[in-house]
């Protein structure tokens, strides 16, 4: 089935100028860009956005990294996405991250680990909507 997640450059991975290159993963696997923004989040967007990790001792630290830089939020399109992506992401604690995964490959810290990717079809919708207008989705043809 065809499934859309939301998926964001965090700002250590524009900062450390990996965005092209990890977008590129998703890319070469054959999956489908239909939006892409750079943004600096405010910190209500971070709370919304991370609102079930609010009662975490992690909460302060985390919206002040997210909202530090610009990410590239995108949306990402293509068959069973959600999983194959978290797969291709790798563990949140970069350090129990297979290597050949994103965060295995650039990362070594859980709060700087360069990629946010939904883990559901609920948060995808949630998430996407929190970020993007329907207008700013585009749908289109790829060759097989
Ligand atoms: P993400 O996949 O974006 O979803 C929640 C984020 O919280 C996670 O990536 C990490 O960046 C962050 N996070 C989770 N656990 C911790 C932790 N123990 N310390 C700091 N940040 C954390």
């Amino acid at each position: 089935m065809k499934q859309r997640s939301f998926v964001m450059l965090k700002p250590d991975a524009v900062k450390r100028r990996l965005a092209g290159e990890v977008l590129g993963r998703f890319e070469n696997r054959g999956l489908k860009i239909l939006a892409a923004k750079l943004l600096v989040i405010t910190p209500e967007l971070a709370k919304e956005h991370y609102g079930e990790h609010s009662e975490r001792p992690f909460f302060k630290d985390l919206v002040e990294y997210i909202t530090s830089g610009p990410v590239l939020a995108t949306v990402i399109e293509g068959e069973e996405c959600i999983s194959l992506i978290r797969k291709m992401v790798g563990a949140t604690n970069p350090q129990e991250a297979d290597l050949g995964t994103i965060r295995g490959d650039y990362a070594i810290d859980t709060g700087r680990n360069i990629i946010h990717a939904s883990d559901s079809e609920t948060s995808a919708a949630r998430e996407i909507a929190l970020f993007f207008e329907d207008s700013e989705i585009y749908d289109y043809s790829m060759p097989d």
